[in-house]
């Protein structure tokens, strides 16, 4: 669908022309926190290519019971959730229904990543996502097709592989805010992670995307190590990332 459209972009505002005599126009407008600072728009020379939502869960560590959790990385699994964008003819979310669409795949779907044998939300070491892998099917959301899956890589650089809508993206952050205080603070309640922009790390392993933002976030916060204990902990998170190229 989205090879077939035009997108432009204005500021953080997208607007797709679709081919005469179809839907009207979508309007894809990257969110904000509201009320404080914001994360850079896109740069003016990129457009959406997909937004996906994604679930899985972000990884820290602690060493002794009074350091501050480090992260050390999240593995994700994402989903197409372009065609639920508000607006889309026939398959658009209302608003409310998007804006708590990561809050409710956190909340009324299992994990779906190979477990951790032992661990409550940890995942299989080597193995973490299941094959082959499975569309998004979640009470309370629309079907949504497997898009892909983040992972970090063995030298710690966050990854998005979408062999399914054919892009990756090999990326180091840029920028971070902290999440609007009515975010979803998970399952464990410890807050949602910071809304990001990743971008390209040029390491020219990234096929068609130049930034990916992460926004939306539910839950994925660490415990403090007071709590968590020294070793690894595992906080399950869904969010959703758009991807611009
Ligand atoms: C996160 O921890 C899980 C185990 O819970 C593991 O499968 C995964 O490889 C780890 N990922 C990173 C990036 O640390
Ligand atoms: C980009 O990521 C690759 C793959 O992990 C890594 O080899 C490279 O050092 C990274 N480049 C930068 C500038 O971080």
């Amino acid at each position: 669908m989205v090879s077939t459209t035009t997108f432009l972009f204005a500021a953080l505002a997208a607007v797709v022309s679709a081919a005469p005599g179809c839907a009207p126009p979508v309007t894809f407008t990257l969110p904000k926190i509201g009320g404080g600072t914001e994360l850079v728009a896109p740069a003016a020379n990129l457009v959406l290519k997909k937004i996906a939502i994604g679930h899985g869960i972000q990884n820290y560590t602690c060493g002794t019971t009074t350091d501050d959790a480090k992260a050390t990385g999240a593995v994700a699994v994402l989903y197409d959730a372009t065609g639920l964008y508000p607006g889309t003819k026939k398959t658009g979310l209302k608003q409310r229904e998007w804006d708590s669409a990561p809050s409710t795949l956190l909340w009324h779907s299992p994990l779906p990543l190979n477990k951790l044998v032992g661990s409550k939300y940890g995942a299989d070491l080597a193995n973490p996502f299941p094959d082959p892998a499975a569309d998004l099917s979640c009470p309370g959301l629309p079907a949504a097709k497997y898009m892909g899956h983040h992972f970090f890589d063995s030298q710690g650089t966050p990854v998005f592989e979408l062999p399914a809508v054919g892009l990756a993206a090999v990326v180091g952050k840029v920028d971070g805010i902290t999440a609007p205080a009515s975010a979803d603070k998970g399952i464990i309640d410890t807050g949602a992670v910071a809304w990001l922009q990743l971008d390209d790390n040029l390491s020219g392993k990234s096929k068609g995307v130049t930034s990916v933002y992460r926004v939306v976030t539910a839950g994925g916060a660490a415990q403090p190590c007071s709590v968590a204990g020294a070793g690894v902990q595992s906080v399950p998170y869904a969010t959703y990332y758009w991807f611009f190229g």
